[in-house]
């Protein structure tokens, strides 16, 4: 087949002369800096278009499908976000209802804002050892179906930030019974496909509309991300309409090609290096298993919902060290030049893929091996951490949805100091970044408790997201008069 990222490597050599958008005119003099212009193209001819493609771009797209074993696939050139929007979109009727798990992405709590839905919350496991989120179990999706007969649409995510898999076969099962769709946002696992040493991707697993970021754990340029539709549950053409408004009309064909690079060498080359990369990963976990002090988490399979566990996460955790997660990731940063994907208070993650070198692992074993040698002489400053270890990433506070998040968002409010906003409904979001999970949602009632948990999380150096006062202190909320309104309006 006609390969996209070929074409374009081709014409950026030739002497075609472009009066056509974009400015730069494909001349790197242009403008100052380094810049890959030469190759960046619009709707010219023979390049097709993503919002109606009839050639070399529905070409790409089937060909991930049939990369990836499922019925149709779509670009995203916005990431997992523009998907999600627009899978909700096409699953959900404006104003209705969908049942969703509480970690979800923020993008997520967007396409429920969007399209004024009326969310019912599932709340993941905790795992009580290393105080991450566990899976969701089959069976509190089954409960939550029956108690809410209007639910359209079900949407998890798995694997999550931290690598938990849930278990979607029987999810999958559960929601089928109930004639409606389960959307799966597995924006982590995109490399799930390419080898057995990862778990099965929910798109093998009987789930209707699957999300992967390629550019997450994939050779790809960031924002690549593709949309995989697996059965008939969901219309295509809902489908089609809503990735058409979620994104941009002038989609970067530097972006398209490298997705179509990137599964021409997972087609050709995609056994061998998964399979160096997999050799390479487990040979670093097995090294570091051996660290008492700072330690490798293995997720528990079978416990907390844990279905299955993607092994390229590589979450260290300190309960056993002096150190905390934040300090663990400082001293990786500074002293090793080791850059962590996120750091939490007892731990910090790193994400491997499959453009790791061999160096990159031996760097990384080096440095935690060293720091955990540092910690057996810091025995008077290694606490035993109890119940304390609570990590505030992980915390869910259970919350009342007074009114929803379309009518909190667009109804008058108000800036409340945060410790004065107890018993008020928030009209505004709050999160922690990464990983981007709403702490807070619009039309949200604020609790004492959630005020404690701001206060830990600023405490601790958390990055807090999502409020309109940076400084956090803080938030917007419903007037009393316009929340009165609402409820008249709703009750009436
Ligand atoms: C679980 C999850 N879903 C969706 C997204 C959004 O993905 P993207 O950045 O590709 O838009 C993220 C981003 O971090 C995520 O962690």
């Amino acid at each position: 087949m006609e390969r996209l990222y070929r074409k374009l490597e081709e014409y950026s050599r030739s002497d075609y002369y472009p009066f056509h958008m974009p400015g730069h005119k494909r001349n790197p003099e242009s403008v100052r800096g380094e810049f890959p212009f030469e190759r960046d193209i619009t709707e010219i001819e023979g390049f097709d278009n993503l919002h109606h493609p009839e050639d070399i771009l529905l070409e790409a797209q089937q060909n991930v499908a049939k990369v990836y074993g499922v019925r149709e696939s779509f670009y995203s050139v916005n990431g997992s976000t523009a998907a999600l929007l627009a899978a909700i979109s096409a699953a959900v009727p404006r104003n209705g209802e969908i049942l969703v798990a509480r970690n979800c992405h923020k993008a997520v709590y967007h396409g429920i804002y969007l399209r004024n839905l009326k969310p019912t919350y599932i709340y993941p496991q905790m795992d009580n050892e290393w105080w991450i989120n566990g899976g969701i179990f089959p069976d509190k999706v089954e409960r939550c179906l029956a108690a809410n007969p209007e639910i359209k649409a079900v949407l998890l995510t798995s694997p999550t930030y931290d690598g938990v898999v849930s278990d979607i076969r029987e999810i999958a099962e559960i929601v089928h019974r109930y004639e409606i769709p389960l959307i799966i946002d597995e924006a982590h696992g995109a490399h799930f496909h390419f080898s057995n040493y990862f778990p099965t991707s929910a798109a093998e697993l009987g789930a209707d509309l699957v999300i992967q970021s390629f550019h997450k754990t994939l050779p790809a340029m960031t924002q690549t991300a593709v949309l995989h539709n697996c059965s008939e549950r969901v219309d295509s053409r809902l489908i089609r309409r809503f990735m058409g408004i979620y994104q941009t009309s002038s989609p970067s064909y530097i972006l398209m090609a490298s997705m179509d690079a990137c599964m021409d060498t997972m087609n050709t080359e995609g056994h061998q290096m998964f399979r160096n990369f997999t050799m390479m990963l487990e040979q670093t976990r097995k090294r570091l298993s051996k660290c008492k002090y700072i330690r490798l988490v293995e997720p528990q399979i079978g416990e907390n919902g844990v279905f299955d566990y993607d092994r390229s996460k590589l979450i260290f955790s300190t309960r056993y060290s002096s150190l905390s997660g934040t300090g663990l990731y400082h001293v990786l940063l500074e002293r090793y030049h080791i850059q962590m994907e996120m750091e939490s208070e007892n731990y910090v993650l790193a994400i491997a893929a499959v453009g790791d070198s061999e160096e990159g692992f031996e760097r990384l074993c080096q440095a935690i091996e060293e720091l955990n040698q540092e910690q057996i002489t810091l025995t008077k400053d290694r606490e035993e951490k109890g119940e304390e270890l609570l990590d505030a990433r992980s915390m869910h506070c259970v919350l009342t949805q007074m009114m929803s998040m379309a009518d909190a968002m667009e109804t008058e409010s108000e800036s409340c100091p945060l410790e004065e906003s107890v018993g008020r409904i928030s009209a505004e979001f709050a999160y922690l970044y990464p990983p981007g999970i709403p702490l807070l949602t619009p039309g949200e009632q604020i609790t004492g408790q959630f005020i404690r948990n701001m206060r830990i999380y600023m405490e601790k150096g958390l990055y807090l997201q999502g409020l309109d006062d940076y400084s956090n202190k803080s938030i917007r909320v419903v007037v009393p008069q316009a929340a009165k309104e609402q409820f008249e309006e709703t009750d009436g």
